[in-house]
C-alpha cells in the first residue's frame, strides 16, 4: 500500500487535464498507422508538439485562438515536416483526433475519487466544441462534476488565469484541489499556482522544472487511487 502525501489528505476534488492525460493524442495518428506509414510516431510527436507551441506563444503575446484551429494548423505543420505523408488522410487524421481514445483506466479512476467524495473535473486548454465532442465520444461526462476549457479565460494554460477556472466553479481553495497532469509543464504551472500538483509519467521521461515539482508521480492514472487510498482502479469495487 502507498502512503498518502500530506498534501492529498484535505483534497477535496480532483482537475485533469485532458489531451495527453485522460485522452490519448497519439491515438489519432495510430488509427491510421498503416496508411501514415513509417513517419507516423515524428509525424504525430510534431503534431503535439506545434499545437503546444502555438498556444504558449500565443498567450505570451496576449493573443487567443480556439485550441481547434491550433490543432488544424500544427497538422497542417506537421505534414509539411513530414513530406512522405498522404496529405490527402489530413480530414481523416482530425476526424480521429476529434474522438481520441480514454486511457484505459480513467472510468475506474474518475468513479473510485469520485465513490471517496471527491468531486471530479477536467480543465483543458480544449476549446469547448472540440472538448465536448472528446468527452463525449469517449464516454467520460458521466464520471465528471465539471468540463471546464480555458475558452472561458480567453488564454491558454499556464496563466494563471486559467487555472483560476476550476477554483471558482468547484468553489474550494487551490490548496484542496489536486491537479494531475501528464504534461510536465501543466504541473509546474499547476504548482505556481498554488494546486497539488500530481505528474502521471506513463513514458518515463525526465524530471524537469525543478523548482515547481509534483508531490507525487504516478505512472498510470490507476495510480492515484492507490496514492490516495491504497487501492487500485482496476480492483476497486465501485
Ligand atoms: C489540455 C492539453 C494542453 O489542456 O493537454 O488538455
Amino acid at each position: 500500500m502507498m502512503s498518502t502525501p500530506d498534501a492529498l489528505i484535505g483534497a477535496r476534488a480532483v482537475v485533469f487535464d485532458a489531451y495527453g492525460t485522460l485522452l490519448d493524442v497519439h491515438s489519432a495518428v495510430q488509427r491510421h498507422a498503416g496508411s501514415v506509414g513509417p513517419d507516423a510516431r515524428s509525424l504525430s510527436d510534431t503534431w503535439r508538439q506545434k499545437q503546444l507551441e502555438y498556444s504558449w506563444v500565443l498567450s505570451l503575446s496576449g493573443h487567443y485562438t480556439a485550441f481547434w484551429t491550433l490543432t488544424e494548423r500544427a497538422l497542417d505543420y506537421a505534414l509539411a515536416r513530414h513530406p512522405n505523408v498522404d496529405l490527402s488522410l489530413r480530414s481523416a487524421l482530425l476526424e480521429a483526433y476529434r474522438r481520441l481514445d480514454a486511457y484505459p483506466e480513467v472510468p475506474a479512476t474518475l468513479d473510485g475519487l469520485r465513490a471517496q467524495g471527491l468531486k471530479t473535473a477536467i480543465l483543458s486548454n480544449g476549446d469547448t466544441a472540440m472538448l465536448d465532442i472528446a468527452v463525449r465520444s469517449a464516454t467520460l461526462h458521466v464520471h465528471l462534476d465539471a468540463v471546464l476549457s480555458v475558452d472561458a479565460a480567453g488564454v491558454f494554460k499556464t496563466s494563471s488565469r486559467a487555472y483560476d477556472l476550476p477554483v471558482e466553479r468547484l468553489g474550494f481553495d487551490s490548496r484542496e484541489i489536486v491537479f494531475v497532469s501528464s504534461n510536465r509543464w501543466d504541473v509546474a504551472g499547476a504548482a505556481a499556482y498554488g494546486f497539488v500538483p500530481v505528474w502521471v509519467n506513463r513514458t518515463h521521461q525526465p524530471d524537469e522544472y525543478p523548482d515547481l515539482a509534483p508531490v507525487k508521480v504516478i505512472d498510470t492514472l490507476g495510480g492515484l487511487l492507490s496514492c490516495f487510498f491504497g487501492r487500485d482502479a482496476s480492483t476497486s469495487k465501485i
